[in-house]
């Protein structure tokens, strides 16, 4: 892999950089913006390096289609008071741009292009789409590790068409994780929450052989839930998963790996509802799960106290209303209790996760934080991720 810090003579030159600025919007406003400031190292040393920065980033999924709720200009807006750089923001349809009209006006030296995934070549990794962006660019720089797992025109086919390397921010994440996950001490527990079901589901039996514990929460847990017989009420649920929750099972029994799921939950009616505690049974059909409840708290406590290594993946709940927030709360309390006493290793990934730990303020209290999550977990299967391969 090349690396981009130890390229000369970038000056002049423009830099298509991939960076993951997903994060979280309520109302247009950025709720966390931890995958910015992650990313200003790149942008200082290329505007010291005197290079054009010409900045792809995705936000959301809008399936290749315009949607103006998923618009890349409040994370313009904030990376430009941080950077104190005017940055434009292009709309107009790539395949038009020039590369000359580019940077013509010098006082630029940032440009991003609307939201990647406006244009559905994005996620079918089109290689005429990739061979236009890189048309518009001297090299590609991919500091987007948390999106290296997906096999995209601009975290993987762009690198056929380009010189590219290897971001500063994707750099130390790779390093640290290695070496964390080398020196991974048992037994050792894998805490996966989340709404991202698709993503996340189909990867937990290949994680079953690493660890000792296995805890599912967030709107994953649902799915387990349903399956073991369980009203989930209107929760969200992906269809068609029981033979890949039946495999999981299957695969931890042989693997004397537990698997723990929520005992009882915590409902409201909507996302903005007051939250009641209920038993498993008493799910009613207009109820949302949408936390963990005291029971399953508990449990987890337990399998912490339990644990030298602990990886968390994943909000346990609709942690975004405080009434849901329990049990992300309770979870990072019980890691910091461990880890004030120096009785385990603690690494949190993702975009959600990090939010949480912000919301608390408990970041120095994790021994890793990477920005990652669905591709922090392929890291952790030992997958060899698109995005990296393509580097290599
Ligand atoms: C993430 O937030 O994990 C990355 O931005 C990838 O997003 P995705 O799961 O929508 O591909």
């Amino acid at each position: 892999m090349k690396y981009i810090k130890d390229q000369e003579n970038l000056e002049g030159k423009i830099v298509l950089l991939r960076l993951d600025l997903n994060v979280p919007l309520k109302n247009g406003v950025i709720t966390d913006e931890t995958r910015i400031n992650k990313i200003l190292p790149i942008i200082n040393f290329l505007i010291k390096k005197k290079s054009k920065i010409l900045i792809i980033s995705h936000i959301g999924r809008p399936k290749g289609r315009i949607n103006n709720d998923l618009s890349l200009k409040p994370i313009c807006k904030n990376l430009e008071s941080k950077t104190d750089q005017k940055i434009k923001l292009v709309k107009e349809n790539i395949y038009k741009i020039k590369k000359d009209d580019l940077f013509k006006n010098s006082k630029y030296k940032i440009i991003f292009l609307e939201n990647i995934r406006f244009y559905e070549e994005e996620e079918n990794n089109d290689t005429n789409f990739s061979k236009n962006l890189a048309k518009l660019a001297d090299i590609f720089v991919n500091d987007a590790f948390s999106c290296s797992h997906r096999a995209h025109a601009t975290v993987s086919k762009i690198t056929e068409f380009l010189p590219s390397f290897a971001g500063l921010q994707l750099e130390t994440e790779i390093s640290a994780l290695k070496k964390v996950t080398t020196e991974i001490k048992k037994p050792v527990t894998c805490i996966i929450g989340g709404a991202k079901i698709s993503t996340k589901i189909g990867l937990i039996k290949n994680l079953i052989p690493k660890f000792d514990n296995i805890v599912i929460v967030g709107a994953m847990a649902n799915n387990i839930l349903n399956y073991k017989g369980n009203p989930i009420g209107k929760s969200l649920k992906e269809d068609n998963c029981e033979s890949i929750i039946n495999e999981i099972f299957e695969t931890a029994k042989k693997n004397l790996c537990s698997i723990n799921y929520p005992e009882d939950v915590v409902v409201g009616k909507n996302m903005d509802d007051k939250a009641i505690i209920k038993e498993l049974s008493e799910v009613s059909n207009d109820d949302l799960i949408l936390d963990i409840g005291p029971k399953t708290i508990k449990k987890i406590r337990d399998i912490i106290e339990r644990s030298e290594t602990i990886l968390w993946n994943g909000p346990a709940g609709y942690f975004e209303n405080p009434n849901f927030a329990n049990g992300c709360y309770e979870i990072t309390k019980k890691i910091i209790e461990k880890n004030e006493k120096n009785q385990i290793y603690s690494i949190a990934g993702g975009g959600d996760t990090i939010a949480i730990l912000n919301q608390m303020n408990a970041v120095g209290n994790f021994n890793f934080v990477s920005t990652a999550g669905g591709a922090f977990l392929e890291y952790l299967e030992g997958k060899d991720l698109p995005g990296i391969k393509a580097l290599n």
